[in-house]
């Protein structure tokens, strides 16, 4: 089939490489220029494991191009993706400017009528909303097809959460279109991955209910590790004894710095808003956000009980995209807490395989601020080390060298990511989310 898809961020970028490795005809558009010239060239803007080697693939096959221009997309396919951001406004309601800037410009140019599938993730109601919108910017007073598709990729492990999904979503209030997205995703139906058919309403809510469940999941494991912190116990143990429950189940009750990137956040707050506009009660997700926001200062609160003060301590920050696998820092626990420690006088280096040029366009190194080149040289002559991100090079590093190259032996490890065994051997002080120190 031929596909056009508007936006080629994480999921625009992944949802072509994938599409058009499975023999879709796919043409993205992208409207930032410096992203567009990136990706004329081949190459990926952002990382994302395996994704250089698809994208070269599927160039190399001419399955995959990008263009800037709307109307050569509208021209390209009858089928058109909308896979653009839907940001938090100020006031925590979904930005949806960028969907229904896109659905505009499709409406004005498109000659004929076309299918328009989500997978921005929005709220409830965005579908009908847009038809209405596109419609009216119709020249031609066409009537165009809404469908919702919401995207599940993780992102680190994008590509294998694409390519195997645990179900593909698709909302749609005509039935005839099923035929359609079963062609779409005909190579992942023969493998077997479940294809559910829905109204555009239950898939719009399907994502923003999934999302805030799993936020709400980590809530809840990280109110449970504070009382562990308090009580005694491992929380590592009490996860798992709750998650050998089917009912319960072991992912994501992983306690931590709480969770961060561009769509729990945003998404809990999406939830909201619907929840506001059909008159439901909003308590559940709100002790959820709480809960979240209190993380960060729950450990600098450790983090100076064990240093007493942060007044010239040197601080070794290890990690500072949202988490491992993906050099994303939107709304990241290092944002937060960095711009903590540089307040109350700590003085920073820190390190990150793959986020520091993003982070440092934020926080341009200064004079108690610098970037290491490697995460063995953050840590010479610090204080302390501080682990925000579960990165596996960290997991790897030998804890005997840690203690070699810190002045002072304490690590305060936010994602309990280190061989707690090997660490107390290496002689290390160890401070552990949802464990008394
Ligand atoms: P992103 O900001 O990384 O990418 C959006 C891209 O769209 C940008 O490159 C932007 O320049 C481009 N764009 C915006 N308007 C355009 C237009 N009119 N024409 C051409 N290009 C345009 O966003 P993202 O992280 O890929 O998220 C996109 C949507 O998918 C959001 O609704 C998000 O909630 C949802 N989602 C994201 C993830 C994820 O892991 N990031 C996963 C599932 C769902
Ligand atoms: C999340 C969802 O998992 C995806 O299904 C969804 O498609 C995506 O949001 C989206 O809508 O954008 P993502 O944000 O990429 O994916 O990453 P996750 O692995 O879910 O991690 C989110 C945050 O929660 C990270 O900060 C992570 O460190 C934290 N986390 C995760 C925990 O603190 N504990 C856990 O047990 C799991």
């Amino acid at each position: 089939m031929t596909i056009s898809i508007i936006g080629a961020g994480y999921v625009g970028l992944i949802t072509a490489a994938c599409l058009a490795r499975v023999g879709h005809r796919i043409l993205c558009v992208e409207k930032n220029p410096s992203r567009l010239a990136i990706l004329e060239k081949g190459q990926s803007p952002i990382y994302e494991k395996g994704l250089d080697e698809v994208l070269s693939e599927v160039f190399s096959q001419g399955t995959l191009r990008f263009t800037s221009s709307i109307e050569e997309a509208s021209e390209h396919s009858d089928v058109i993706f909308l896979c653009v951001g839907t940001p938090s406004l100020p006031n925590g309601d979904v930005d949806l400017s960028q969907v229904e800037d896109a659905a505009i410009s499709i409406a004005r140019c498109s000659q004929t009528t076309k299918i328009i599938v989500s997978k921005s993730t929005v709220p409830v109601g965005t579908a009908h909303h847009l038809s209405q919108l596109m419609r009216r910017h119709s020249p031609h007073d066409l009537e165009f097809t809404l469908a919702s598709n919401p995207e599940f990729l993780k992102e680190g492990v994008a590509l294998e959460d694409f390519m195997h999904p645990d179900r593909i979503v698709v909302g749609c209030d005509q039935n005839q279109w099923r035929t359609l997205f079963e062609e779409i995703y005909q190579s992942w139906i023969k493998e077997g991955f479940p294809l559910l058919f829905t109204d555009t309403i239950s898939a719009e809510l399907i994502k923003y209910a999934s999302n805030s469940f799993l936020a709400t999941k980590i809530s809840f494991i990280n109110m449970i590790s504070d009382i562990a912190e308090n009580a005694g116990g491992r929380i590592s143990d009490i996860a798992l004894g709750m998650g050998l429950d089917p009912r319960i189940g072991r992912l994501f009750l992983q306690a931590g710095l709480g969770y961060g990137g561009s769509c729990f956040p945003k998404d809990i707050k999406g939830l909201m808003q619907t929840a506001r506009n059909f008159g439901v009660k909003t308590e559940l997700l709100e002790a959820v956000e709480h809960i979240n926001a209190d993380r960060i200062k729950h450990i600098l609160h450790r983090v100076q009980k064990a240093l007493g003060s942060f007044l010239g301590k040197k601080i070794c920050l290890w990690g500072l995209s949202f988490k491992e696998g993906t050099n994303d820092i939107r709304d990241a626990a290092s944002l937060t807490l960095v711009s903590h420690l540089l307040e109350e006088g700590a003085i920073l280096k820190v390190y990150d395989p793959q986020a520091m040029p993003d982070f440092m366009e934020i926080f341009p190194p200064s004079e108690r601020l610098s970037y290491a080149q490697s995460a063995q040289d953050a840590l010479l002559d610090a204080d302390a080390l501080l682990i925000v991100t579960a990165w596996q090079e960290f997991k790897d590093f030998s804890p005997h060298r840690i203690k070699e190259s810190l002045r002072n032996p304490l690590v305060i490890d936010g994602r309990n990511c280190l061989h707690e065994n090997q660490v107390h051997q290496a002689g290390l002080s160890y401070i552990k989310i949802g464990e008394k120190s």
